[in-house]
């Protein structure tokens, strides 16, 4: 747990300043924010004062997870791919809640299948979820962002975004992708008070993993519990990370309370 590699020089852009502005006038918005690590973050965005957004698929499930929340956050529904419906959440959310100069990527997809035969459409989808989605999230809030001299991106990426899985190469490769989008934005805006973070979990505890899991025992019949112990076998921990432990890294890498050394590996 909590491992952390490949020392990033640090940039003066890399720690929070005095004068950005209050949590109380900044809305934090979270794609993916309806369950898993998306909803931890918004719990503890929120504890710290943010106006939250959550940018949900599907807006009762965005509804059931605001009754989580002790405030009532805004909620619009877009899907990740969409930059039209994006850029108008964004906007939306700019004008009735706040500047958009938080932004938590979680939203994310993933899918296993063998190589062959090839599945071009799951390639195309997770890549369009999982690399075109925190492109297109961070670049509708980036003018927001770039006006008031301020912002914090951090995007839920993975330990397939360091290393090779068996079976999932379109999320392997849609995680690579994004590390590299995390790595190639620091690199332009490190100086414009902007930050541009990435988290890499190894297997969580959260609704993805339930389906995982539940994949794992329909093709092979292993039991529930089985299959749960041989994903949790595979972090170095050998359990489960919670999505509040990646929230509170979000928010320890929002703070300036961790060495913004990347990759944040946490497995
Ligand atoms: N679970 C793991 O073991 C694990 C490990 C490392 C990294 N991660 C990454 O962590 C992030 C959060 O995943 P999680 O584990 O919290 O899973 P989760 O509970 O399934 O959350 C993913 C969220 O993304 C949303 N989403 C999916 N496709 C979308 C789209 N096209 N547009 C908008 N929203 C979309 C989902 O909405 P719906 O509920 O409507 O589908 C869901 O709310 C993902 O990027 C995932 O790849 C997960």
């Amino acid at each position: 747990m909590g491992r952390l590699r490949g020392r990033m020089l640090p940039s003066p852009a890399m720690v929070p300043s005095d004068d950005a502005p209050a949590p109380e006038q900044t809305a934090a918005l979270i794609a993916g924010g309806a369950g898993g690590v998306g909803l931890a973050a918004a719990r503890r965005l929120e504890a710290l004062g943010y106006r939250i957004v959550l940018l949900v698929r599907d807006v009762h499930k965005g509804r059931e997870a605001a009754r989580q929340l002790e405030r009532e956050p805004a909620i619009h529904a877009c899907d990740v791919t969409d930059r039209a419906a994006v850029e108008e959440a964004v906007r939306e959310a700019a004008a009735s809640v706040g500047p958009p100069l938080v932004l938590v990527n979680a939203a994310g997809i993933a899918e296993s299948r063998p190589l062959l035969p090839p599945d071009d459409d799951l390639w195309a989808r997770t890549l369009a979820v999982n690399a075109t989605g925190p492109w297109i999230a961070t670049t509708a809030c980036l003018p927001y962002m770039q006006e008031a001299g301020h912002g914090f991106v951090c995007t839920v990426a993975s330990t397939a975004a360091l290393q090779g899985y068996r079976y999932t190469a379109a999320y392997v490769a849609s995680k690579h992708a994004v590390l590299g989008l995390t790595r190639a934005l620091a690199a332009d805006l490190g100086s414009s008070g902007i930050r541009v973070t990435a988290v890499c979990p190894g297997f969580l505890d959260t609704p993805m993993t339930a389906r995982t899991v539940a994949n794992m025992t329909a093709k092979t019949g292993m039991g529930e519990d089985d299959a749960r112990a041989a994903l949790a076998s595979m972090n170095p921990s050998g359990r489960l990370i919670t999505p509040e432990e990646v929230a509170d890294r979000i928010v320890a890498l929002l703070q300036g309370a961790v060495d913004e050394d990347e990759p944040n590996r946490m497995d």
